[in-house]
C-alpha cells in the first residue's frame, strides 16, 4: 500500500517539467492526482488513468481568483477531499534576464501576480477543505537562488523569496487545524529550454555541488511525497534545500 493511499493532491504546474515528476509519484504512492496547469495536461492524465490511477485534468490560472476557486470546486467534486496542495507553477523559463533596472516594469508584476499572488489564492481556495478535514499538507516550490542570491532576475529572486516568509507565517496561522506548510526549494533542472536561456549554469552549478552532477526532476520528488505523508506530520514552517549540497544551511 502506497504512503498516500486515500490522499487527493493538487499540483498547480502539473503539466510541468517537475510538476510532472512530482504527479507520478503521488499516483505511484496512492494519491488521487489533480493535475492543475494553464497548459493543457489532458495528456499526463491520461497516461496516468491507462496506469490505473486516480487523476483529473484541471485548467487553472492561479493568479485569477475565480480559476484557482473553480480548480478546488473541481477537486472536490470528483475526489471530495483536498489533502495535499504543491504550489509549483512559476513564471520562470521566459523571464527576461538581465541587470534589474532593465526589467519591463509590466514583467515585474506578471511575476508577482503568478510566483506570489497565485500560491496564496491556491492556498485560500483550498483551506475550507482542508479546515474541515483537520488535515492538509501545502507545500510551497521556492527555488535555490533565494539563498544564493542569483542575480540577473531580480524579479524572479523576489518572488520567490517571499515565499520562504509566507510559509512561515502561514505554517503559524494554519497549525491549530492539522494543517503543514513547508518550503521545498530545487536547484537548476535544465531542460533544452533552460540550458538555451541559462547558457554554462548546468557545469557551473554543478561544480558547485557536493554530489557533482546535474539535477533531475525525480530528485525532488521524495522530499515533496515526505512533506505531504503522516511521516512529516510535526515538520511546519521549514524550507529543504534540495541540491546536493550546492548551497548548505
Ligand atoms: N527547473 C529549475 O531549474 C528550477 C529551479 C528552481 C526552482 N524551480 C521551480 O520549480 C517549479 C517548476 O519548474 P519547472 O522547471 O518544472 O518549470 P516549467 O515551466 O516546466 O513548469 C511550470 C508550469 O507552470 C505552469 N504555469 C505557469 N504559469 C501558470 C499560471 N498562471 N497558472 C497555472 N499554471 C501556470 C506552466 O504552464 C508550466 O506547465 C517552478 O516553481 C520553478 O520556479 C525550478
Amino acid at each position: 500500500m502506497g504512503k498516500l493511499e486515500g490522499r487527493v493532491a493538487i499540483v498547480t504546474g502539473g503539466a510541468g517539467v517537475i510538476g510532472t515528476a512530482y504527479c507520478k509519484g503521488f499516483a505511484r504512492e496512492g494519491a488521487a492526482v489533480v493535475v492543475a496547469d494553464m497548459a493543457d495536461p489532458s495528456d499526463l492524465v491520461d497516461e496516468l488513468k491507462a496506469a490505473g490511477h486516480r487523476a483529473m485534468a484541471v485548467k487553472v490560472d492561479i493568479s485569477d481568483v475565480t480559476s484557482t476557486e473553480a480548480m478546488a470546486k473541481a477537486a472536490l467534486d470528483e475526489f471530495g477531499r483536498i489533502d495535499v496542495l504543491v504550489n509549483n507553477a512559476a513564471f520562470f523559463k521566459s523571464v527576461t534576464r538581465g541587470p534589474f533596472e532593465e526589467i519591463p516594469v509590466e514583467e515585474w508584476d506578471r511575476t508577482m501576480a503568478v510566483n506570489v499572488r497565485g500560491p496564496w489564492l491556491c492556498c485560500r481556495a483550498v483551506l475550507p477543505a482542508m479546515k474541515n478535514q483537520g488535515h492538509g499538507r501545502i507545500i510551497n516550490i521556492s527555488s535555490n537562488v533565494v539563498w544564493k542570491g542569483v542575480p540577473g532576475f531580480l524579479h524572479y529572486t523576489t518572488s520567490k523569496s517571499a515565499l520562504v516568509g509566507f510559509t512561515r507565517a502561514m505554517a503559524r496561522e494554519v497549525g491549530e487545524f492539522g494543517i503543514t506548510v513547508n518550503n521545498v526549494a530545487p536547484d537548476f533542472i535544465p531542460d533544452e529550454a533552460l540550458r538555451a536561456h541559462q547558457p554554462g549554469n548546468e557545469d557551473a552549478v554543478n561544480a558547485q555541488r557536493a554530489i557533482k552532477r546535474t539535477s533531475v526532476p525525480e530528485d525532488m520528488v521524495g522530499t515533496v511525497l515526505y512533506l505531504s505523508s503522516d511521516d512529516a506530520s510535526f515538520v511546519t514552517g521549514q524550507a529543504i534545500l534540495v541540491n546536493g549540497g550546492s548551497f548548505m544551511y
